[in-house]
């Protein structure tokens, strides 16, 4: 019999599964204050994973711990070497999210470009066409976004521009012109001049000490004046003191967050009353299907891995 800690409630769908196989139980975990999860972590085989910080001041209480299952595809919340030092397996939900993120982007691309929230208000608050001039719209037809990043997500998202007609330039120094070419893109080898020409960027890329800080104020200079810039991949890869600086000289036009340097976000971060700025709480995973397919996924990993049946694409090399 495994034990299996469910570090902060997942979707029934993945639980239902744990409830009908005997060789598995499990206990939710919903406190995680360091000192209770170096309480209650050391019991488990294993513990499902989603934002809370797994470090090794942690997992050096946990002698039993074979492998984490990440309830998503990033791990920026788990420390790689301490892993690979005690041969702890690090597991993602490789195909579970990706659709979701995309429809995100491009509902962020498409709100920015079209002015949703102002018109919004406006006729809210009963200005039906007063001021209705002052906001400025887009088409994305023929218009250039650079997808930087072009991994499980940048390759379902080529396939929404193409859809709006839009042209797509990717940088992702990993992935070959031909792969690229296959999706419909143009392959960039270096980041400046695809976001000159850019009026769109939309960032895919893990966040580490080379992604950090990888948008600043020096690459937003470079930009188009009507730029729109998504995030749903980390906070940290765009400077966000930058940002704010570029939107309030007018620099670029807008940006879509998801994503941010800290979360929850502090209330006094500037870009929370940036109004040239879209904001969701890291939620572009929070559809009923996504959860659905996450929390599933997060199990079964767990299930197969025990009973050696763990696929690779699901498996981090660590
Ligand atoms: N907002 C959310 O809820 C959410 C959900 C899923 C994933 N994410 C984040 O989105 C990002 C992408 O996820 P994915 O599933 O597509 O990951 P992936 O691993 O499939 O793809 C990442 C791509 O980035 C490329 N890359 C690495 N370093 C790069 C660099 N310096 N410059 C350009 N490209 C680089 C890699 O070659 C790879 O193709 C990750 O940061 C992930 O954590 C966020």
């Amino acid at each position: 019999m495994y034990k299996i800690g469910i570090i902060e409630k997942i979707h029934e769908d993945g639980i239902k599964i744990l409830d009908k196989n005997k060789n598995f139980e499990y206990e939710i975990i919903e406190n995680v204050t360091k000192e209770n999860l170096i309480k209650e972590l050391p019991k488990f085989d294993a513990v499902t994973l989603r934002v809370t910080k797994l470090f090794p001041e942690i997992l050096k209480h946990c002698k039993k711990l074979r492998v984490i299952s990440r309830h998503g595809v990033g791990y920026d919340n788990v420390d790689l070497k301490y892993l690979k030092d005690n041969k702890i397996a690090l597991l993602i939900t490789a195909t579970a999210n990706a659709v979701s993120v995309a429809e995100h982007v491009m509902y962020m691309i498409l709100s920015l470009s079209k002015g949703i929230t102002q018109y919004d208000s406006l006729v809210r608050s009963g200005n039906f066409k007063n001021n209705v001039s002052k906001i400025e719209t887009y088409e994305l037809l023929n218009k250039e976004i650079l997808i930087a990043g072009f991994g499980r997500i940048g390759k379902i998202l080529i396939k929404r521009c193409l859809g709006f007609d839009m042209k797509v330039n990717v940088f992702d120094p990993f992935v070959d012109k031909k792969t690229i070419e296959s999706f419909g893109g143009k392959k960039i080898d270096d980041i400046y001049s695809g976001i000159k020409t850019a009026d769109f960027l939309s960032i895919h890329m893990p966040l580490n000490n080379e992604t950090r800080n990888l948008i600043n104020l020096d690459k937003l200079k470079t930009m188009k004046k009507n730029a729109i810039i998504i995030n749903t991949a980390r906070g940290g890869i765009i400077n966000e003191v930058d940002l704010d600086v570029a939107l309030n000289n007018g620099i670029i036009f807008g940006a879509g967050l998801d994503v941010f340097e800290k979360e929850p976000i502090n209330i006094d971060n500037p870009l929370i009353k940036n109004k040239k700025v879209l904001l969701s709480p890291h939620s572009a995973t929070f559809t009923k299907e996504c959860t659905s397919r996450m929390s599933i996924e997060t199990i079964e990993n767990i299930i197969n891995y025990f009973e050696n049946k763990i696929k690779k694409n699901m498996v981090v090399k660590l």
